[in-house]
């Protein structure tokens, strides 16, 4: 077994240029320099906030009838985020956490003896997992299916380490009518934000220029590093085609997508200190509330196809 790669946090401009041409390498480099602030980024954490949020994904789309599992797998763990909450909430007694990132896989296992979880982890591409036929009993994912080019590739690997009957769950992947409204919405609040922090009286909540461009820079990576947005039923035939069984895409947040893109944007253009605990409550309770709203009202009448947030799920035949 070769020993993983260094990670790359501060890439020369020659490795940045040739990583538009390459979704893998922009995503080594994208996520490599975002892994130190990236629980911090996206309020990511290790309490019962996070724990229950990562359990209501997993039940959402398969359930717990089966937990606890013995051997889990994640794919594209970034910081543990999916995995060591779902450890937390006893989803799996041994967990093998896997990025293409050596930065993400170095902050999860971090993150795994903080919390004194059974974790080892590896790098690894999702499209050639590095572990043998038939080793997991489960395999899960969050944010991650919709940076892998080749998404049929993935899933069959997928397949191949879980034993027969075993299951797989990937949440948190756009549709394609979810990401239309989430970029627009996100899009108009940056604009509107670092435009009228300029206003002289408003000047104190503008983030300095040199961040700002930082931002901006990284957007254009995004482009690179974000391969696909989804379709629920196209979703669902190349989760079949690959080989699967019981295969279940669902989809949730659609209010909740609308004022959570404005609210995580407004967040990333303005300087921390000034957003309080008020604010983070108020983004949080109101995300709350509409995500209910659209779990127990709007899923009955609004196409699943219009929510931000795909859910596949199957099992490998037995
Ligand atoms: C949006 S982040 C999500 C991280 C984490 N799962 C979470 O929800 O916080 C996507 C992660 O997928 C990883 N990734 C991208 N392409 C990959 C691939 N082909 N194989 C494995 N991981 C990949 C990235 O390095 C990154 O850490």
């Amino acid at each position: 077994m070769s020993p993983d790669p260094e990670p790359r946090p501060h890439p020369t401009a020659a490795e940045v240029e040739a990583a538009r041409r390459d979704p893998k390498l922009a995503n080594v480099l994208y996520h490599d320099w975002e892994a130190g602030s990236y629980d911090e980024k996206w309020s990511i954490s290790y309490d019962e906030r996070c724990i229950d949020y990562a359990a209501g994904r997993f039940r959402h789309a398969a359930g717990d009838a089966d937990w606890p599992y013995e051997r889990a797998l994640e794919l594209g763990c970034g910081t543990g985020f999916f995995l060591l909450n779902l450890m937390q909430a006893g989803l799996a007694t041994h967990g093998s956490v896997t990025d293409l990132s050596p930065g993400m896989v170095e902050a999860a296992l971090r993150n795994a003896e903080g919390l004194g979880l059974p974790v080892d982890g590896r790098v690894a591409d999702a499209e050639r997992i590095p572990y043998d036929d038939a080793t997991f009993d489960v395999v899960v994912g969050h944010a991650v299916l919709h940076h892998i080019p080749d998404v049929g590739t993935a899933l069959r690997e997928v397949l191949r380490v879980l034993r027969p009957g075993g299951r797989f769950v990937f949440a948190g992947e756009p549709t394609k009518i979810g990401d239309f409204y989430a970029r627009r919405l996100g899009m108009l609040t940056w604009k509107a934000t670092t435009t009228l922090t300029r206003l002289p009286g408003l000047q104190g909540w503008r983030r300095p220029q040199a961040e700002l461009d930082e931002s901006s820079r990284a957007a254009a990576l995004e482009a690179v590093v974000d391969q696909h947005v989804f379709d629920p039923s196209e979703l669902e035939r190349v989760a079949n085609a690959a080989g699967a069984a019981d295969v279940r895409v669902v989809t949730e947040e659609f209010t909740a997508a609308m004022l959570g893109w404005p609210v995580r944007t407004f967040e990333a253009a303005v300087p921390t200190e000034r957003l309080g605990w008020g604010w983070a409550m108020f983004a949080y309770r109101g995300w709350q509330r509409l995500s209910w709203l659209d779990e127990n009202v709007l899923s009955r009448v609004v196409p699943r196809a219009w929510f931000y947030n795909a859910l596949v799920t199957g099992t490998r035949p037995a």
